[in-house]
């Protein structure tokens, strides 16, 4: 077997969410993937968005983001938010929609987990802007919690990947994290 080049628009499996703003005052929801924790305390969040999005227009407007992650069941209703774009097609009727302390961060009653961030920082690229925030406040379903923490095989959520733009489930869980490795060789105290 050997490494082939290959396109560099191919990427890894993906979370897919649902980011949230107001725009004008109007609750807006985008499909989101490109998601990455950028700091562990405070908890900061890094999202990509395209500059032409009506979504970049609300963070920018209001400085606050939501992002809800959907269970495989809201699969038609979350890529559709990805196929049209607020400026011509009224979105704010989608979901049922609650807040917390973020009055600009719109979340989703049926979604497993919401975040609700403040933007802190914002990086312009050629096409997208990274937009990081502070993670404010978490909710989660309360009958997909196992204890205090998420239950990720009750939550059912979905990851993308590209360029086949195919959505998948998780899978079963397969190892420990922090542990396994310990089986593999001594890891010093
Ligand atoms: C599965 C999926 C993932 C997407 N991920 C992103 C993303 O991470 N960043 C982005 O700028 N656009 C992404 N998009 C495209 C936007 O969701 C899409 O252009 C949307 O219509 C923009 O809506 P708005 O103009 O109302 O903000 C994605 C679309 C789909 C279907």
């Amino acid at each position: 077997m050997t490494q082939v080049r290959i396109n560099p628009q191919a990427f890894f499996p993906m979370p897919v969410a649902l980011l949230g703003a107001l725009v004008d005052g109007k609750v807006n929801f985008m499909t989101e993937a490109w998601i990455c924790r950028a700091n562990y305390e405070p908890p900061l969040i890094a999202v990509a968005v395209n500059k032409g999005h009506h979504t970049s227009q609300g963070i920018l407007e209001n400085r606050e983001f939501s992002l809800c992650f959907p269970a495989q069941e809201l699969l038609l209703k979350t890529d559709y938010c990805g196929l049209v774009s607020g400026k011509e097609v009224d979105k704010s009727q989608l979901f049922d929609v609650f807040y917390g302390d973020l009055r600009a961060a719109p979340l989703i009653t049926d979604c497993q987990l919401n975040f609700a961030c403040r933007l802190t920082h914002q990086v312009e690229y050629a096409t997208n802007n990274l937009f990081i925030g502070e993670i404010v406040e978490v909710f989660a379903l309360s009958d997909r919690m196992n204890g205090t923490r998420p239950d990720f095989e009750a939550m059912d959520l979905f990851l993308l990947t590209l360029p086949d733009n195919t959505y998948w489930g998780m899978g079963p869980a397969i190892g420990r994290a922090w542990m396994d490795g310990k089986a593999f060789a001594p890891v010093p105290e």
